[in-house]
């Protein structure tokens, strides 16, 4: 199977000049769904992973598929206002302005093995942000994994030192 070939680009979503990486048509299809999952969890056994982080929104669908198959939790990380118990948060610059990341306080302990999942690495802002949520709170992040990485937008660079996955490069 071409997982690439389950990603549809829509040229000027959410706005002009960008190229919209729409992964709806992997969703839908249980097989392809199937092998991405089975994809994305293949760098990880032996890993011995705690707890895997899924990013509001797009990182949430695989995400807690991962969790699922690895048999350990699941942590929302979500934009702001949006958890209801004590939380701490991370900002990240974005063109124009900034966005804030938050995470409850509980969710991960001092020494936990976590997996952040995203579905797009594409500055890194938002990646470094979990990692700050996970150092913070004592988690020792075991990998970065992705559905989708645009290379060209050197992300990497972010969470430099880290090890990082992704299913497709761009
Ligand atoms: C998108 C994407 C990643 C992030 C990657 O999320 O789903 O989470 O941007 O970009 P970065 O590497 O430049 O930070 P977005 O914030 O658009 O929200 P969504 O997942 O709710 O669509
Ligand atoms: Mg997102």
């Amino acid at each position: 199977m071409q997982l690439e070939n389950y990603i549809r680009d829509i040229q000027g979503f959410p706005k002009e000049g960008i190229l919209f990486k729409d992964i709806t048509p992997l969703l839908i299809d249980p097989k392809a769904r199937k092998e991405c999952l089975e994809i994305l969890v293949s760098s990880l056994k032996d890993k011995k992973i705690d707890k895997v982080i899924g990013v509001e929104s797009r990182g949430f669908f695989f995400g807690m598929l991962i969790a699922q198959e690895l048999n350990v939790g699941f942590v929302p990380v979500r934009k702001p206002n949006k958890l209801p118990y004590d939380t701490i948060s991370a900002s990240y610059e974005l063109e124009y302005g900034s966005d804030t990341l938050e995470i409850h306080t509980d969710a991960i302990r001092k020494g936990d093995r976590v997996l952040i999942h995203d579905d797009v690495l594409a500055t890194g802002g938002t990646a470094k942000a979990v990692c700050e949520l996970v150092e913070q709170l004592g988690g020792e992040i075991v990998q970065f994994n992705f559905l989708m990485e645009l290379s060209f937008l050197n992300g990497r660079d972010k969470i430099m030192g880290y090890d990082i996955f992704a299913a497709i490069k761009y």
